[in-house]
Order: C-alpha cells, then sequence, then structure tokens
C-alpha cells in the first residue's frame, strides 16, 4: 500500500528523532532564533535613539530681523538693570563700609564662601528696583544658592550698604521667596547677615510676614535642613533673630554684633553708655550668652568656618554627575529671533533651541495639538516638556493632565514653557464653555499635586488663569523665570485698560493715554521682576543653562516619592 507523504516524512522524523526530540530540537532552535532575533534587534534598538531631532530651520527674513531688534531694547533694559542692582547702596556708602568699616562687600563674602561663584544661580536680582518708594537694589539681599564643598546650599546675604542691610517689604519677600526655595529642593541654608532689621519707615508693611523669616528656620531645622548663619556685620532687632534661630552660628570679633537694641538706643532709654562689644559682640555670644557657636577672628576666617560647617554636615547629594549630553543642532543664540512683538513664536523651534541634540519624543501629537507635551533631555536629565502652543482647548487640557500624571508616576521634573492668552470670552455656547473649564481644572488639579518638580519659564504671554495652571506662580513651581518679553496680568493690559477708562466719565485723551501706559507698564516682565511676581529674567538664549542649574538642585537632595494613584487617561 502507498503511503502519503505526510504520513512518510513524520515516520522518518521520528525515526531520526525519538520521544519528542523534535520537538524540544524545534524548540531550542525557535528560542535561540527568537533570541539571535531580539539580539540583533535589541542592538539596533540602541542604535536608533528614539527622541526625534525636530526641526529647528530658520530662514533668515525680514520679520527675525524685526523680532531681534526688539530684542536688543529688551536686553539693553536688562544691562540697565542689571547694572542698578549690581551698584549696591552707592559709592559713598561702599567707602564708608570698605575703608571706613574695613568689610568686605556682599559680593566678595559670596566669593569666599562659595565653590565657585560663577556656578551662583541668583534669584531675583532686579527685586527692589523702580518701587514707589524708590530703588532698593537688591532689595538690600543677595539670594540664590551655590556650591559649598561640592553641596547645593541657599544663601541669603544682607547688603549693609543699602541702608544698613534693614529690611523692606520687599526684601521681606524676597528672603521668605529664598526660603521657600530652599524647603521645596531641601536646600542648606546659608545666612551671611548684617541687617539693622526692620526700615522703620515702612514698619507697617513688614509687620504682619515679620517674624516669618524665623519661623522658616525652625520649620525647616525640624525637617532636617542645616540652618546656619555667618554674622558679619550689626545685627539689630529683627536682623539678630536670624543667627540666635540657626542650627550654628559663626561671629566675627570686633566686626560682628548682636543686640536687640544698638548702644545709642539702650542710652537713649535708659542713659546708660555700653560699648557695642560689651552689648552684643562676639566674644559675648561666643563665650558667655551662646548665642552664636564660632568665634572667628576675621572675616575670611568666619566664611571659612561657614564652609566647615557644611563640610560636616550628614548630607548625601544624589549622583548628580552630569551624563554626556549633547548641544542642541540649533543655536540656542537665535531664540530672540523666534518671537514676534505678539509674543508669538513656533513653540517646536524654541523647544529645538533648548534639548540635548533638539530631540524631543512628543506625546500625543495628533490631540489636542495647542498645548505640546514630550520628553527630552537637557544637559543628561530627562525632562517633561510642557509648552503653549495656543489656547488651552479642553482636548489640549486634557491630553496636559495625562501627561502631567505620568511625570508624576516616573518622577520625571516638570518643565513648562508658558505663553498664555487671556479667556476667550466669545464663547456663547454653555456646554462648550463646561468642557473646557472642567478640562482646565483637571490640568490645574494634577499640576497643583505634582510631587516632581516644576521650572517654569514664562517664553510669552502669562496672561490669564491658564497663566496659573501652567506652572504659574500659584501652583508654587520650584523654580519661575520670565524672559524679557514676557507680559504678565490677569488680562491683557489694553483689556484693563478699556475697562478702567469706561468706568471714568470725561476722560481727555492724555489721560488715557496714561492709563494706557501704566497698564502696559505694569505688565511688563520687569515690573513683575521688580515685585518678586517671579525668580527672575532670564534671556532666552540662557534658558538652557538655567535649566541645567534648576534640575541639578532639584534633583541634589529630592527623594522619590511613590505616587499611590494610576495614571488615568482623561
Ligand atoms: N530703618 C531705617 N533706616 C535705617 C535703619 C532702620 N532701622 N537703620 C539704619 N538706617 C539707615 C540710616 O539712617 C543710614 O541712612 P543714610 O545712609 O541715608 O544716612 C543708613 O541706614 C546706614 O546707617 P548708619 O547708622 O549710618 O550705619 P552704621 O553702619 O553705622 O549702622 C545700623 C547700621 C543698622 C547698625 C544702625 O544704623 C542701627 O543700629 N540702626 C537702628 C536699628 C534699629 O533700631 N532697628 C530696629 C528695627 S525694629
Amino acid at each position: 500500500m502507498k503511503m502519503s507523504v505526510r504520513r512518510f516524512i513524520s515516520k522518518q522524523i521520528k525515526q531520526t528523532f525519538p520521544n519528542n526530540a523534535l520537538h524540544t530540537y524545534c524548540k531550542i532552535q525557535t528560542l535561540s532564533n527568537i533570541r539571535l532575533l531580539s539580539s540583533t534587534t535589541a542592538s539596533n534598538h540602541k542604535k536608533r535613539n528614539v527622541f526625534r531631532v525636530l526641526d529647528g530651520t530658520i530662514s533668515k527674513t525680514s520679520a527675525i530681523n524685526n523680532n531681534n531688534a526688539n530684542f536688543e531694547k529688551l536686553s539693553k533694559l536688562h544691562e540697565q538693570f542689571s547694572k542698578v542692582a549690581s551698584a549696591g547702596g552707592g559709592k559713598k556708602a561702599i567707602e564708608r563700609h570698605t575703608i571706613k568699616q574695613k568689610k568686605m562687600l556682599v559680593t566678595e563674602r559670596l566669593k569666599h564662601l562659595l565653590d565657585d561663584d560663577a556656578d551662583f544661580l541668583e534669584l531675583s536680582m532686579f527685586a527692589g528696583l523702580q518701587m514707589e518708594y524708590g530703588d532698593i537694589p537688591r532689595a538690600g539681599i543677595i539670594t540664590g544658592i551655590g556650591k559649598v564643598h561640592g553641596k547645593w546650599c541657599l544663601v541669603v546675604a544682607n547688603d549693609a550698604t543699602v541702608k544698613g542691610g534693614t529690611v523692606y517689604p520687599i526684601t521681606l519677600q524676597k528672603q521668605l521667596r529664598a526660603q521657600e526655595i530652599a524647603e521645596q529642593n531641601h536646600l542648606p541654608t546659608v545666612y551671611v547677615i548684617e541687617s539693622g532689621g526692620a526700615f522703620l519707615p515702612l514698619q507697617s508693611q513688614i509687620f504682619n510676614d515679620g517674624g516669618r523669616t524665623f519661623y522658616n528656620e525652625a520649620v525647616m531645622s525640624s525637617q532636617g535642613i542645616p540652618q546656619i548663619a555667618i554674622v558679619c556685620g550689626n545685627c539689630t532687632a529683627g536682623g539678630a533673630y536670624v543667627p540666635t534661630m540657626a542650627d550654628e552660628a559663626v561671629m566675627i570679633h570686633k566686626k560682628g554684633y548682636i543686640f536687640l537694641g544698638g548702644p545709642p538706643l539702650v542710652q537713649a532709654a535708659t542713659g546708660e553708655i555700653v560699648t557695642a562689644e560689651d552689648l552684643g559682640g562676639a566674644t559675648l555670644h561666643c563665650s558667655v550668652s551662646g548665642c552664636t557657636d564660632y568665634f572667628a577672628e576675621d572675616e575670611a576666617e568666619a566664611l571659612e568656618l561657614g564652609r566647615d560647617i557644611i563640610a560636616t554636615l550628614n548630607i548625601t547629594m544624589n549622583d548628580n554627575t552630569t551624563t554626556i549630553s549633547e548641544e542642541p543642532l540649533y543655536d540656542p543664540g537665535e531664540l530672540p529671533g523666534l518671537v514676534n512683538t505678539d509674543n508669538q513664536m513656533d513653540i517646536y523651534k524654541v523647544i529645538s533651541r533648548i534639548t540635548d541634540g533638539s530631540r524631543f519624543h512628543e506625546f500625543k501629537t495628533k490631540f489636542g495639538d495647542t498645548l505640546v507635551t514630550g520628553f527630552a533631555h537637557v544637559h543628561g536629565q530627562l525632562v517633561g516638556v510642557v509648552a503653549s502652543n495656543g489656547e488651552l482647548t479642553e482636548p489640549a487640557a486634557d491630553k496636559g493632565a495625562h501627561f502631567v500624571q505620568m511625570c508624576g508616576e516616573r518622577s520625571i521634573p516638570l518643565v513648562f514653557l508658558q505663553n498664555t492668552d487671556g479667556e476667550d470670552s466669545t464663547v456663547t455656547n454653555g456646554l462648550k464653555n463646561g468642557d473646557k473649564l472642567r478640562a482646565q481644572a483637571k490640568l490645574m488639579s494634577v499640576v497643583s499635586t505634582s510631587p516632581v518638580p516644576k521650572i517654569t519659564f514664562i517664553v510669552g504671554n502669562g496672561v490669564g488663569p491658564v497663566s496659573y495652571i501652567m506652572g504659574g506662580k500659584a501652583v508654587s513651581p520650584h523654580f519661575l523665570f520670565c524672559w524679557p518679553n514676557a507680559m504678565i496680568g490677569l488680562t491683557e493690559p489694553q483689556v484693563v485698560a478699556q475697562e478702567i477708562c469706561a468706568s471714568k466719565e470725561s476722560l481727555s485723551t492724555e489721560d488715557q493715554a496714561k492709563i494706557y501706559e501704566k497698564c502696559n507698564k505694569e505688565s511688563t516682565a520687569f515690573y513683575g521682576a521688580s515685585r518678586m511676581w517671579n525668580d527672575g529674567i532670564v534671556l532666552p538664549q540662557d534658558t538652557r543653562q538655567v535649566l541645567r542649574q534648576c534640575l541639578s538642585i532639584t534633583r541634589a537632595y529630592r527623594p522619590i516619592q511613590p505616587v499611590q494613584a494610576p495614571v488615568i487617561r482623561m
């Protein structure tokens, strides 16, 4: 009988491979093939960078020249502000401080304290300029973050050339914001103090939040955030509490003084004549009262002792080495040319000048495209980018909420590139209105409660309630900077001016023009920077560099906080 071909083959195989050996053989072959296959795909995948290169090309048009010309004016304004801020209390006060009193200027003290003052991230440099009560350079205090013995520390340093380092209302706000940043980032805080306490003519504006600085010292200390003080000059009244509240304090012989009221005040009140040394000098406080702990012969030694204290802290920073990173393919110097005078810009071209290799892995490209979301690296650190690209519509807000949750789950810092307009009040459809509002509320909720660092740059407009949602001050960002072109306010300044003019009868054209001018001025980045609405103005071309520092600082002492909720698709 003729055997079928199939059975014949089967018989042959069974003879060659008894006891299911064929099956095993095939399995091994298949597995090794899979392994082989997977190893080749893996190596191919390794070669392939999943972060795609963005197209950042621009052609040199007259529009770009106009934009650059506009930024030139803004850069000049930036320079002017920097000059006034750096001038301290003026020539006379500086001479008195350095020549008569033989003390270091605050900037010199920082040079002694920090490993490298070039790596110092100064905060709120323009705070205090053009205030109703005059120009208070740097608000009389330098705040910022720098490394001491390789550890990021927050520094708060009075400038005694500005009215004896007294505390104006804006000084207090600047000091409190610096402490907030220290607390959020777990940064050891060093107070380099020389302050006459409250600036008395404005005491009524200081009293309310006045003691908050001392409260913050106690709270931070209880959270394991070291509080260190170096007394470099007179510390009177409120100024006396900062070192006394610190964990450890250094004091300089015959330069540093701590008293509730100085000798002239004591004499006026009691008629008693007492020397500053006896009332509150370093010998008294280091050997009798115990208000301070380390006695230094001079300023250089005091600042060295401050460094020693940081070296002895039982804290370690998370691995802060930057992984090898690529520079962007497109020149960050071209960023100003991308922004027109109405603050419109192609946000992809902006991103391509900030991220490593101009690479970006976009999330939900085709959905809610007025918000751009995606992953990128900046100096080797993975970040989640949330960037305005028009009106925050319902799908855009839903997409944002989904993305922000994912970054929270994965412990990826968020970088907001904010450019928001006032809300569109022409929407007449109630349902559409409600849906959009509901979606925006979801985004606000997840941004507010996200456990990861939020670093915000207002690159265009920071206008309307959406500006709060997009990493604005209301959601406690770890850092918030503005480009000099930024326009900030509850709504567009023209709208505010229109409303004000409409509410007043028979205004002359001249008065109307003044109102428009005032509203425009009050919505500028510079006006906001003077009043602590942000942590500083950053030139567009410096964004990547500042972001590198912020990411390094936020990573330094950050514990990974596991999120107990799933990512909810919106
Ligand atoms: N409020 C307002 N202005 C003050 C001030 C205060 N608390 N303390 C000092 N100033 C001003 C001075 O009037 C002076 O202004 P001027 O340069 O325009 O003349 C400037 O700050 C520098 O003060 P001066 O006393 O000349 O310098 P100094 O180095 O010898 O002493 C202080 C500085 C702060 C130690 C000393 O002025 C002092 O003890 N002030 C009183 C502090 C006080 O009582 N604070 C109470 C706060 S509740």
